[in-house]
């Protein structure tokens, strides 16, 4: 009898266990739902106690001098500008030190600008030396131009030397803005300066929208001791707050300036932050001995790629119609949910006492199969059932992108991996297999063996009856579509990125003898940190019979489709730009260009002047390298990787474009490039 007890007991419990995660999920899925379309903080932070490179390995990685500046041993490292440590004049320099990475500063969907804080360290130094070299070139002692923080749109342009304090130059045009914070030791009249002691903001312009006098507030730039400044920004409120010091006391009570100032206008939603200093006619070192800087932004989680549609995930947004229903829905599983298992209690207790009467010797029927728990992150096998319900039944509102491959929707999970992306293969991709479906089921549980920081990560499948599917991680930032095609301008040195990583990751998966298959821009997605992963993986598997074959023929096809996702990413185009796939093919495109020597044109103008042409131009040669036919150069990744890490030097291209480089023309279809691509 005990033992009975026991199994009902057993029974009760775990009816409640489920009974709880079952409301919890629904919870979860109200909360998810309420959040859906939010924004969230996105915290970029950046931490110099000292510039020392024993200190900091990566430090000349992380730190780019531009113009005369030199990261310094002295002081337990520093930044100096100007870099005196050669023999030069030291009169009219302008240096800068900048992050070598971009920061995301402005959402160009709110308009609003990113809050940041930052403090840092400096000293303006007139020593001996300095002053040795100075009266060797007549060169007067009484300090040079200033210091400034500045948050700029590239990290190439150095600004003009004297009173310009390396912040603006003659080259910086409309497009060309700039934020500055200067702290100013020369009086220039002509750019209303109050005095040789003053602090300004500046806006776009060299001319100070306001100043403070540093004598106010007790502090004398000039005077050799090292000081800090602290500068708060509150972007959603608009509102500055500058505070001056010195080294090692405490944070000072009262601000120097503190005000309202909207620095959007000047933003871009990409900037680069650092510092720049200058010298005139009169020299000193600048030297910078420590920086923090931390900057939040608000990122909107939901970038609509343009093959979604736009007005569902609208009306998915809209939140209290979904949620009532949801949770209806909800209700109605949770009764239905205790009507089962009360049933299963029963039959089970029923089950149990009658096989104790039967043979009552026996150990106690304990139930063998325990719910063993499985390593949350581990692919594994969905059940249809599963994934329906994830999907609210394969809803419409839940679609994120179609293609003839088949239907991708977002999904809700509630065990642990909280929302994922359910790609559905369609009937006729499924059937193309025939009875070879084995294979693609092999395929798809090789991929999921695979791990790689740029390659998201699939988190199971299904197969059932005529079904096909796959689970992935869902990206909450969306496909390289809508940032490359859409709102806003990804800066080159995002897109650079973009490429490296993709490189990354296929390289990464040919060394594993896998193919990705399906390379192209919607199957790159962003993360939360901006790095690119490549998802959205083809699964097509060519007619090849070996599979040793089939693998080769298809990574040489991948490292096609990358070549012409280079070319999309550089030249910010479409493939193919006109409706129904008409207008000039982008290849033929930027192979007429390499013709005429024109590659630089081919770079997409929306990025501006701020570009690394010369950089961009050398991506795009290793993107044409690629669509060389095979036996005629074209590279593996694993060389493209090289290529673009300057580890190897890029082959030359043939002076014109191959003829045989476009036998197809097929646009759409499973193998969109690739069988013809491969097949030559
Ligand atoms: C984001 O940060 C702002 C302050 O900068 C804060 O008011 C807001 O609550 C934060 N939002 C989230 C989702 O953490
Ligand atoms: C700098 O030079 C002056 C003389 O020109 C000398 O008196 C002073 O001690 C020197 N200072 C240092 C730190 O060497
Ligand atoms: C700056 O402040 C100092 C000390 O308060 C004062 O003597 C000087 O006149 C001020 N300069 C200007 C231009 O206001």
């Amino acid at each position: 009898m005990g033992s009975s007890y026991y199994v009902f007991l057993q029974s009760l419990c775990s009816f409640i266990f489920i009974l709880f995660i079952l409301v919890e999920s629904a919870d979860d899925k109200k909360s998810v739902t309420a959040s859906a379309g939010s924004a969230t903080n996105v915290t970029k932070h950046l931490f110099f106690p000292d510039f020392s490179s024993a200190n900091n390995p990566r430090l000349t990685h992380d730190v780019k001098l531009l113009g005369s500046a030199i990261i310094s041993e002295e002081k337990s490292g520093c930044v100096q500008i100007p870099d005196l440590s050669q023999q030069v004049d030291p009169r009219q320099l302008a240096g800068r030190a900048i992050h070598s990475s971009p920061i995301r500063l402005f959402d160009p969907f709110t308009q609003t600008p990113a809050s940041f804080e930052t403090t840092f360290s400096f000293q303006f130094q007139t020593n001996n030396s300095t002053e040795i070299f100075a009266a060797g070139y007549g060169a007067e002692l009484d300090g040079g131009s200033g210091l400034t923080f500045i948050i700029v749109p590239d990290e190439f342009t150095v600004g003009r030397p004297g009173p310009w304090l390396g912040m603006l130059n003659d080259a910086c045009d409309e497009d060309y803005k700039a934020v500055a914070i200067e702290f100013d030791t020369r009086q220039n009249p002509e750019f209303g300066d109050p005095n040789d002691n003053h602090v300004g903001i500046n806006l776009g312009s060299i001319v100070s929208t306001t100043t403070i006098n540093a004598s106010d507030i007790g502090v004398d730039l000039k005077d050799g001791s090292v000081h800090r400044a602290w500068i708060t920004y509150n972007g959603q409120m608009r509102h500055i707050d500058v505070r001056l010091g010195p080294e090692g006391d405490k944070y000072p009570s009262k601000p120097a300036f503190s005000g309202p100032l909207d620095i959007s206008p000047f933003l871009k939603e990409y900037m680069f932050v650092g510092f720049s200093a200058s010298t005139g006619n009169h020299t000193q070192i600048h030297n910078l001995l420590s920086w923090n800087f931390t900057s939040i932004s608000q990122a909107s989680l939901r970038v609509p790629s343009d093959e979604t549609c736009e007005s569902k995930i609208i009306i998915d947004n809209s939140e209290d119609g979904g949620m009532s229903i949801n949770r209806t829905s909800n209700s109605f599983m949770i009764f239905m949910a205790i009507v089962i298992l009360l049933l299963a209690a029963l039959i089970c207790y029923y089950y149990n006492s009658r096989r104790r009467g039967i043979s009552s010797n026996t150990s106690p029927a304990l139930p063998d199969k325990k719910q063993r728990p499985r390593p949350p992150n581990k692919p594994r096998r969905f059940s249809i059932t599963e994934l329906s319900s994830a999907t609210r039944c394969f809803g419409e509102l839940q679609i994120l992108v179609a293609d003839t491959r088949g239907v991708t929707y977002k999904g809700t999970m509630s065990n642990g991996c909280k929302n994922v992306a359910v790609t559905r293969f369609s009937t006729e991709f499924v059937n193309s297999y025939g009875l070879d479906r084995r294979r693609l089921a092999k395929e798809i549980k090789a991929i999921s063996k695979i791990r790689h920081p740029n390659l998201v990560p699939l988190r199971g499948w299904c197969f059932d009856r005529n079904e096909v599917l796959v689970v992935y991680d869902f990206m909450p930032n969306g496909n390289l579509n809508g940032w490359l095609f859409g709102v806003g301008v990804l800066p080159w040195t995002r897109r650079f990125k973009v490429i490296k990583d993709v490189a990354e990751a296929l390289s990464h998966l040919h060394s594993k003898q896998l193919a990705h298959k399906n390379v192209k821009t919607s199957s790159v997605f962003l993360d939360v940190s901006f790095r690119a992963v490549l998802g959205d993986f083809g699964f097509v598997l060519s007619s090849a019979e070996s599979e040793r074959f089939e693998s080769a023929v298809s990574q040489r096809a991948d490292v096609f489709e990358f070549g012409v996702f280079v070319l999309e990413v550089v030249a910010g185009r479409r493939r193919r730009s006109g409706p129904d796939g008409g207008g000039p093919d982008l290849l033929e495109w930027a192979w007429s260009m390499h013709e005429r020597d024109e590659k630089v044109k081919a770079v997409d103008r929306k990025m501006g002047s701020v570009v690394n042409s010369e950089q961009a131009v050398r991506v795009l040669d290793i993107g044409l390298l690629c669509t060389l036919n095979e036996n005629r150069g074209r590279p593996s990744m694993e060389e493209v990787v090289e290529f673009l890490s300057l580890e190897r030097q890029v082959p030359e291209l043939p002076p014109s474009r191959p003829v045989s480089l476009f036998p197809y023309s097929s646009t759409t279809g499973l193998c969109s490039g690739y069988s013809c691509a491969s097949f030559k």
